[in-house]
């Protein structure tokens, strides 16, 4: 097999990496609840399970989440895109984002900040450590707290995530997740033995 080789020009570094989730997080509490769209977000650590979020100085969010040193990172779907998009542009000190994206605020089982009912998957996160790194402070967080929609569960209790539609955002623009093209380790794992299948085995 061959592999399309490119040619290069060298560009300034920059932000590029993709594609990443445009996750929505959730901030402040069930009484004020906050939500808006991070992208720079991923693991940082298996065990401990570390995650991490980096946020301007300058959002709302980030005043809530240095006050509590909670939140809770939901994945999207492409149902939410819009909301992605609307929270990701307005502010909660102005609007009520959860109204006007007729979003729900749910207690989270380990934080004070709400997790979102819309959202399959909700990473509850207590903040370990801040970074200030230039125009963003990265907020290290342990994940205390995991809640998986039951609706993508199968019979054996796997969690389907495929089955959730999940959002991507590479280089300014949102899309949904393509066809499946493989699984964890499958490069390297023996073929089924099909004579046994096709011998009725
Ligand atoms: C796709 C997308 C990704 C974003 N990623 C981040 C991010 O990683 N960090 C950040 O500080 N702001 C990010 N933003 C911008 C904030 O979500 C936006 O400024 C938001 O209005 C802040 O809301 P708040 O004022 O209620 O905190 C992103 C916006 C969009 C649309």
């Amino acid at each position: 097999m061959e592999y399309t080789k490119y040619t290069k020009e060298q560009w300034k570094g920059s932000v590029i990496t993709s594609p990443l989730p445009p996750t929505l997080v959730t901030c402040g509490s069930m009484d004020k609840p906050n939500v808006f769209t991070v992208a720079w977000t991923g693991i940082l650590c298996t065990q401990p399970p570390v995650t991490y979020i980096s946020v301007r100085p300058e959002r709302y969010s980030h005043e809530l989440i240095t006050q509590s040193g909670e939140f809770v990172i939901n994945l999207p779907t492409r149902e939410l895109v819009k909301a992605v998009d609307w929270c990701g542009v307005k502010t909660g000190r102005k609007v009520d984002k959860f109204k006007e994206m007729h979003l729900t605020a749910e207690p989270s089982a380990k934080v004070s900040a709400p997790l979102l009912a819309q959202s399959p998957v909700n990473i509850e996160c207590k903040v370990r450590e801040v970074v200030s790194l230039g125009t963003h402070d990265m907020f290290i967080a342990d994940i205390v707290g995991l809640d998986v929609a039951k609706e993508l569960l199968d019979e054996k209790g796997k969690l389907c995530l495929d089955k959730a539609g999940l959002l991507a955002y590479a280089h300014g623009e949102y899309y949904g997740l393509g066809k499946k093209l493989g699984t964890f380790g499958y490069s390297v794992r023996k073929k089924k033995n099909n004579k046994n299948i096709r011998k009725g085995k």
